[in-house]
């Protein structure tokens, strides 16, 4: 069963073609990051309007980098949730298009939840259910996995998304949005122990974690460091004036900060002997999957706690943490292949149905 799968949340246009939920046909992306940077973020009238050039072009170098024709098509899905709501309609709108002109079943898939296929593409199946980590710059979520998709969610940041922490914390820095890997390859070179920075908790027993004031403690580290009193003034309108050396050791220490405080609620789970119900034993499977994923220092950790407890952990490659529709297309197989579709009534909507007020929580 052949899928084509589109992408189009935040700034990033893609497309790709998967056959049977994991074999990845055809893989294309074009990126927006050079139409947000002057803007130290992502512009959401630019981002839609870029969507609306590239969605067809990237569509046509999908179907040749696979060479097959729209006819070769079984179903098209599409990112429908969350993301930006211009950004969604374009790719929404194009795949609700396709599969009426096709004739073919259309899918809308949750985005957060997709990030929890990638780990699954080219790669042998899992064992259900398993414990779900989706870490980008829009969501810091935790979840329990069955092999249809998100069956609960166990926790999730309350304030902002370790990706979005991240690119604050780089543009603190001097660096270009997004930061996140300009920071990560910074921290290489530095002092992870330099800085004292807070690992929040709230709760030891619970999934939830919080990155804002781990911000705001990097926020007057930063500020310390460049020898400004005044509390209120922005770090990154001196951030030229740090040394490499100290850029390096902040970059480091932030990034330790950030990683421990997500593998400290991986560990909880694993360590408690999580389990999805009385019934079944605890989890086996660790499913990773968002931009942060591609981050070195959390694929170590993350690994290390695999090998200790013997887990099969699912850390997709790095082109695939980040935001593509190979995902997407093998999300949706699973739903497909049962004969599942979606009206072209569906709506495209900001927000995850895991966000919502009403979302299973835990048992
Ligand atoms: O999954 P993604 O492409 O988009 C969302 O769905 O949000 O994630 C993008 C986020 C950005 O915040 C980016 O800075 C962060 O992932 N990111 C990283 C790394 N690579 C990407 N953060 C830390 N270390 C990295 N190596
Ligand atoms: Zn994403």
């Amino acid at each position: 069963m052949l899928i084509l799968g589109l992408e189009s949340s935040c700034d990033e246009t893609a497309a790709a073609i998967v056959a049977d939920g994991t074999s990845v046909r055809a893989d294309v992306v074009a990126s927006q990051h050079d139409l947000h940077r002057p803007y130290r973020g992502v512009v959401p009238e630019i981002a839609s309007r870029a969507h609306l050039d590239r969605v067809l072009p990237t569509i046509r170098a999908a179907l040749a980098e696979a060479n097959v024709g729209f006819g070769d098509l079984d179903a098209v899905a599409a990112g429908v949730r969350p993301g930006l709501i211009g950004s969604l309609l374009v790719g929404t709108s194009a795949a609700k298009g396709l599969a009426w002109g096709l004739g073919i079943p259309f899918l809308a898939v949750d985005h957060v939840e997709a990030h929890l296929h990638a780990g699954l593409l080219e790669a042998p199946p899992v064992a259900f259910p398993a414990f779900g980590l989706v870490v980008s710059g829009g969501h810091t979520s935790f979840f329990e996995v069955g092999d249809t998709g998100v069956e609960r969610r166990l926790g999730r940041s309350i304030d902002d998304a370790a990706g979005e922490a991240f690119d604050k914390a780089a543009a603190m820095l001097g660096l270009e949005h997004p930061g996140g890997p300009k920071l990560a390859a910074l921290a290489r070179t530095g002092d992870a122990g330099r800085f004292g920075l807070p690992r929040p908790t709230l709760d030891r027993h619970r999934f939830d974690v919080s990155f804002s004031g781990l911000k705001t403690a990097f926020r007057r580290t930063v500020l310390g460091v460049l020898g400004i009193d005044d509390p209120s003034a922005d770090p990154r309108d001196a951030a030229h004036s740090l040394d490499d050396g100290d850029r390096a050791d902040l970059a480091a220490s932030f990034e330790a900060a950030a990683v421990d405080t997500i593998l400290a609620k991986v560990g909880l789970a694993f360590e408690s002997g999580l389990r999805a119900s009385r019934t079944l034993p605890p989890f086996r499977t660790l499913l990773a999957g968002g931009g942060v994923v591609g981050n070195e220092r959390l694929r170590e950790g993350l690994a290390e706690i695999a090998s200790r407890r013997d887990l099969d952990l699912r850390l997709p490659r790095p082109a695939w943490c980040v935001d593509n529709a190979a995902m997407i297309a093998g999300a949706a197989f699973a739903r497909a292949v049962a004969g599942e579709r979606d009206g072209l009534d569906t709506a495209a909507e900001p927000l995850s149905i895991w966000s919502r007020p009403d979302a299973p929580e835990p048992r």
